[in-house]
Formats: C-alpha cells, sequence, structure tokens
C-alpha cells in the first residue's frame, strides 16, 4: 500500500488492539470495535509556515496527517471550502463573529466528498472491484462518483426518502442504485444482505471503513488555518452518526499534540428533535445513546436513530466543554430561509440544524457575546431546494 511516513496502522477506539493497515477486514478483531488510523506524530514534520507556503488547493494537502499519499489520491480536488463571515447572522446571535465552512463547495455538494476521497483510495490500496453502502443520501452520491472516478463498480441502498438529486446523481454515476423503502435502517439491512451474497464488495460504510472520519478531520484542520490559528470558541455540526465531529475533534487534538495550536474548541452537537439520541444522552449525562424508536425528521443526514459511535461523540462534546443541542424541524427550515435571504448561502435542511441549534443555544443565554462561532454548512441547500421551497409554501409564500 502507498501509506504515508507517519502513518502506522489502526487502532481499536473501543479497546486499544492494533491491526495492520494492510488487512481488509475493518473492524476490530477482538472486540468488533471501530478501527482508528494511527499515527507517529514524532514522525510528522508541520509547521505554520510550511502550511502557509503550501497552495490551499485540496484537502490531501495535509497529506502526513493522511493515510495514504496523495500521489495515489482517488481525488477531485475536494475540501479546502471558504469559511465565510457572517455578520448578520453574528448580530441576530448575539455573538461576536460567525463564520459558516461551506462544505457545499465540494465536487458533489457536500463533505462527504471528504470522507469518499480516502475511503475509496483504501479500496483500490486493498485491490478493490466493488464498493458498497447504505446511505441516507449524500454519501451513496459521492461513493457513486469517487467509484466512478476510480473505476470501480459501486453498490448503493438509498431509502425511498431520501431526495431526488441523491438518486438521480446515482445512476448518473453509473452506479448500481437500490432504494429501499423506509428509512436508513431499512436501507443499512439491504445493504448487510447484498454484503452477505457479494464476499468481493468492498464496505464503505461509516466506522466500518475506518477511512471516511479520517477523512472528515481536515474540515478542523483548514479553520484552524483559515482563522490563522486563532480558533473558533464554538463549532456547531449537524450530528447523525456523528462521523464528521468525531474526525474533527481528532484532528483538534492532532494538531494540539503538534504544537500547532494550544487549545481545543468546544464542539456541540445540533440534531433535531424528532430524532436526537446524542442530545438525550449528554443532558442525561451517559457515556452512550439509547436508539430512538420512532425517528421522525424531515432532516434525513441527520435521522439516525443508533449512532454506534455514540461514545466517542459523547467524549468530543465534554472533553471540549461543548454541548448537544436539538431544535424541530420549522425551527429548522426557518434558520434555513434566514441564512439564505440575510447572507445568500444555501444550507440543506440537515444542515440548518447547526444554525438552528446555534439560535437556540443564544436564545438560552448561553453565549457571552464575545465569541467566535462556527457553523458548518455540511451540504448545498440547492440540492434539497423542493422541502426548502414548500416550507415556503406552508407559510402561504
Ligand atoms: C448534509 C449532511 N450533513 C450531516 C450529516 C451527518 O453526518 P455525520 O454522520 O458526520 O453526523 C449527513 C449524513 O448523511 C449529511 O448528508
Ligand atoms: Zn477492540
Amino acid at each position: 500500500m502507498e501509506t504515508t511516513d507517519a502513518f502506522v496502522g489502526l487502532e481499536c477506539v473501543d479497546c486499544g488492539s492494533t491491526v495492520d493497515a494492510d488487512v481488509e477486514g475493518h473492524q476490530c478483531p477482538d472486540c468488533g470495535g471501530i478501527l482508528d488510523p494511527n499515527y507517529d506524530y514524532d514522525a510528522v514534520d508541520l509547521d505554520r509556515e510550511s502550511l502557509a507556503s503550501r497552495p490551499f488547493d485540496s484537502m490531501w494537502r495535509y497529506e502526513e496527517l493522511l493515510p495514504f499519499t496523495r500521489e495515489s489520491a482517488v481525488t477531485m480536488d475536494e475540501g479546502t471550502t471558504p469559511l465565510v463571515d457572517c455578520p448578520k447572522l453574528a448580530d441576530e446571535m448575539g455573538v461576536e463573529r460567525v463564520l459558516i465552512k461551506d462544505e457545499g463547495r465540494n465536487p458533489t455538494g457536500t463533505f462527504k466528498d471528504r470522507g469518499q476521497t480516502l475511503a475509496v483510495t483504501a479500496a483500490v490500496q486493498h485491490g478493490a472491484t466493488d464498493v458498497a453502502l447504505a446511505s441516507a443520501g449524500n454519501a451513496g452520491q459521492a461513493a457513486a462518483a469517487y467509484a466512478g472516478r476510480a473505476g470501480l463498480e459501486s453498490h448503493v441502498y438509498l431509502p425511498s426518502r431520501s431526495g431526488f438529486t441523491n438518486k438521480a446523481m446515482v445512476n448518473v454515476h453509473g452506479g448500481d442504485m437500490n432504494v429501499v423503502g423506509g428509512r436508513i435502517g431499512d436501507a443499512g439491512a439491504a445493504f448487510e444482505e447484498g454484503l452477505a451474497e457479494h464476499d468481493d464488495w468492498y464496505p464503505l460504510q461509516t466506522f466500518v471503513t475506518p477511512y471516511r472520519h479520517e477523512g472528515k478531520k481536515t474540515m478542523f484542520y483548514e479553520i484552524a488555518e483559515q482563522l490563522e490559528w486563532e480558533l473558533p470558541d464554538v463549532i456547531s455540526y449537524p450530528t447523525g452518526g456523528g462521523v464528521g465531529l468525531v474526525g474533527m475533534y481528532k484532528a483538534a487534538r492532532e494538531f494540539r499534540e503538534l504544537g500547532l495550536t494550544d487549545d481545543l474548541p468546544a464542539f456541540y452537537a445540533a440534531q433535531a428533535t424528532g430524532c436526537a439520541p446524542v442530545v438525550e444522552a449528554f443532558e442525561k449525562g451517559r457515556d452512550v445513546h439509547e436508539p430512538v424508536e420512532n425517528p421522525d425528521t424531515i432532516c434525513g443526514g441527520i435521522e439516525i436513530p443508533d449512532p454506534g459511535a455514540s461514545p466517542w461523540i459523547l467524549e468530543a462534546l465534554r472533553e471540549t466543554d461543548g454541548g448537544a443541542v436539538a431544535t424541530d424541524d420549522t425551527e429548522i427550515l426557518d434558520a434555513a430561509i434566514q441564512v439564505a435571504q440575510h447572507e445568500g448561502l444555501e444550507m440543506a435542511p440537515t444542515c440548518a440544524a447547526a444554525a438552528s441549534g446555534v439560535w437556540e443555544l443564544s436564545e438560552r443565554g448561553e453565549f457571552d457575546g464575545d465569541e467566535t462561532v462556527v457553523i458548518v454548512n455540511t451540504g448545498t441547500g440547492n440540492k434539497e431546494a423542493d422541502v426548502l421551497r414548500s416550507h415556503l409554501m406552508s407559510q402561504g409564500i
């Protein structure tokens, strides 16, 4: 495999067992836990100046902190998205500064591209011919795109309620699309059946491949550099499985370990009240979530009733003095409209939970007024223009 110098292999986040990255098996052989790429940080030679001298052209500019070389990457120059100042939101939310990390500018319109560039690169390195996953929609679209680029077949399982753009684009990228009646759990069950029947399928499933959260950690590296190393006080993230959140938490600790930063920002998990297992566990002081029996939110990307990485998500929130906040679908859709009308940025409903959550925190009096807040807009609003437009119709507009 074409791995980078400091990458030493995979480590189980639950029991600490180590696994060679050459081994294709993707979960801890001892306990079934999540595997996490591990590095010898003493072997990483990165400082602020050398980073500043590199072009801001792709998330692969942080190659030393990724498992595979940039040369070997299946990439479309994803990442390096803008961090856009939103002064009107700062006023409205009663804080010093609000910035939106606009992941909608990625090749397939969401931050899922950061996970798929790495996971599909790993699939190629492992000699895969076929990749497969279940997804609420955006990850499936991204996987089909990267698989197409790499010349792999993709098998994508989407729930019937996922958006038209996602379904259409899986087809456009040449993926084998399986629309499954029901919700993400039903798509997951159909994917498991497919996987059991095809031992040559390489899973790109969240936290089954160790590389999706690893790719997403680059969002934090970019935020730190874009703010010229003055870390934000708060990062608000629309949390489903928490892949991006634990990725950024890992990244924040890596930069501190490397001496590039001194601190960690407070991470906040934003969810929808119709499916808020992380918020519930956080508020009850639990170390693990309880699955939501009847999830129901219009925000498909965060309608994840049983997030397997919840202990890791909760650690990230508590270790950084962050928190968790849920708002309802109407507030979330209102937030998307307000951001679009006041700042011009287009947020999909799922993503607008992160903005709505900050409004809620502000109303609860959680801020002093001098904070810098980053809201992660995980995906572009125009993928779900129909949902946003019909919210206006419900208001007679
Ligand atoms: C646009 C968008 N935002 C957020 C999420 C949730 O991501 P995570 O698993 O990192 O919590 C998804 C997942 O499907 C998504 O599509
Ligand atoms: Zn283990």
